[in-house]
């Protein structure tokens, strides 16, 4: 606790009458780089170990609706782990939501009706739709309220996701159990012949932290920091499921719906995570790799090749040990979901070599590069130990824009956590960005990098670069860390595009 023994030192107590804003410019005064000098100290929570339940239960797969629907915030009951708990949901029994598939062109009307006792609305992660409609942390509907939230969906193929995001009460609702998956399909993924019906898998990868009176959720101050964490992995609402699948191609899509939890991907038998596309939708062309990272709030889209296996036998999607990712997210490699091989079938699947074509945003077409230093610490919060995350020494503010941003055009924007000791995934609204450079921390760009974005993950000492090409989608969007502990607790600005 650095920041601890730095207050002490100074005599500044917790009891001190110092007010928020002479302790920022005291503490500023003092040098960032001589307190955050980035040796890996985490002054948050201590990790949360997973404790890994037996494989058990068939992994349940949200059903699928259209882009004409409703969706009842609710309270209700899941069955996880063969008890049934309290949790919230969009729908009449268990945890998440439907999944919405649509095709690129269409117009969506999905009414949203709030049967909880407290203010929600629902943000459509990755879909590029007007302010009004983005659920914006201010514009929320009342208890026992609804709105129809119409757009058309004008974007290529993508898993996208929903989930609540009302001022300060994301991390908490979404915990409980509100999100779901958003599904874009288009003619050109179509072209692809991917694998697809019963061989497209969708998986909502969460961490819970379970009592037998539901989902717990208190974050202490140390996990307001570090991001709140569970012991028990779900994959799309269940505890440490199974899944049966035959010796072929399977097209895997995952969405990390975890508040904080990073995860870094592998099969248990070494196979190859083939990736063919990430948030954004399909990658120009597949990349092979043994384990990537998902942070939250990314999606990934691989394809796993069960041939050669013989029925009977087990593989494991996996989490390995993550480094270099801040103290909290633990050294503990873990199991998150069981494939059981059933039996051997024909595959005449071949991968393609070549998926979507992707124009890389040249950095010259860029008219403004803005920087943010997203190190956490920046302090000023008061000496209550809220607003302790900050982008540009700020938090959230509903009444201040903190950019504006010209319609139509190209910026590099630039996330500098350079000094910090925490991951942080910059996610931003109303935008797909390409990820231009990584300097410091793992110095490079990762294989789910390549293509569209609209999260990034920005490790300990990193800083990365992304080229966004601006829309006419004019309005108020908001930018944030994805670590939902951290958005909430302030670590979130607005843009104003017009
Ligand atoms: Cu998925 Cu502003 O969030
Ligand atoms: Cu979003
Ligand atoms: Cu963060």
């Amino acid at each position: 606790m650095k920041r601890r023994k730095f207050i002490k030192n100074t005599g500044l107590g917790a009891g001190s009458l110092l007010s928020g804003i002479s302790a920022v410019s005291f503490l500023e005064s003092c040098g960032e780089n001589h307190m955050m000098n980035g040796d890996g100290m985490n002054m948050g929570g201590q990790p949360v170990s997973v404790k890994e339940g037996n494989f058990s239960r068939p992994l349940p797969v949200p059903n699928t609706v259209t882009g004409n629907t409703t969706l009842t915030a609710q309270a209700t009951t899941a069955n996880i782990n063969g008890s049934n708990i309290p949790v919230l949901g969009y729908q009449s029994k268990g945890l998440l939501g439907p999944t919405i598939r649509v095709n690129s062109g269409v117009n969506a009307s999905i009414n949203f009706q709030n049967n909880l006792s407290e203010k929600s609305n629902i943000h459509w992660h990755g879909l590029k739709i007007p302010a009004i409609m983005d659920g914006h942390p201010e514009d929320v509907v009342n208890p026992g309220s609804s709105f129809n939230y119409q757009f058309s969906v004008n974007q290529r193929a993508a898993l996208s996701w929903y989930h609540p995001h009302p001022d300060r009460a994301t991390a908490r609702q979404a915990f409980q159990g509100l999100a779901g998956l958003f599904i874009i399909n288009d003619t050109e993924e179509a072209g692809l012949n991917l694998p697809s019906g019963i061989y497209e898998i969708p998986l909502v990868i969460q961490d819970k932290r379970l009592s037998s009176s539901g989902i717990t959720y208190n974050p202490s101050m140390g996990e307001v920091m570090s991001g709140f964490m569970g012991e028990t992995i779900l994959v799309n609402g269940e505890a440490s499921p199974f899944a049966e699948v035959t010796t072929r191609f399977y097209r895997v899509r995952m969405l990390n719906g975890s508040n904080a939890r990073i995860y870094n991907l592998a099969l248990s038998n070494n196979a190859d995570l083939i990736i063919i596309g990430n948030d954004g939708g399909l990658l120009k062309s597949p990349s092979a790799v043994k384990n990537i990272l998902l942070a939250p709030g990314e999606r990934l889209d691989v394809l796993v090749n069960f041939a050669g296996l013989t029925a009977g036998m087990e593989v494991f999607l996996e989490s390995k040990e993550i480094n270099n990712a801040g103290n909290a997210q633990g050294k503990q490699g873990f199991k998150i979901l069981k494939f059981k091989i059933t039996q051997t079938v024909n595959d005449s699947f071949t991968v393609p070599v070549s998926l979507s074509s992707i124009s890389t945003v040249s950095p010259s077409s860029s008219s403004k590069t803005r920087n943010f230093n997203i190190n956490a610490m920046q302090m000023g919060g008061g000496m209550n130990m809220t607003g302790m995350h900050r982008i540009n020494g700020k938090t959230y503010d509903k009444n201040r824009i903190d950019e504006t941003v010209a319609a139509s055009t190209t910026e590099i924007w630039v996330f500098d956590n350079s000094q910090g000791d925490e991951p942080h995934p910059m996610h931003m609204h109303g935008v797909h960005f390409q990820v231009w450079e990584r300097s410091g921390g793992r110095g490079q760009l990762i294989p789910s990098e390549s293509g569209w974005k609209d999260t990034v993950l920005v490790m300990p000492g990193e800083i990365v670069k992304i080229i966004i090409p601006f829309s006419t989608l004019t309005g108020v969007f908001v930018f944030h860390c994805h670590n939902l502990e951290h958005e909430d607790d302030g670590m979130m600005l607005q843009y104003k595009l017009t």
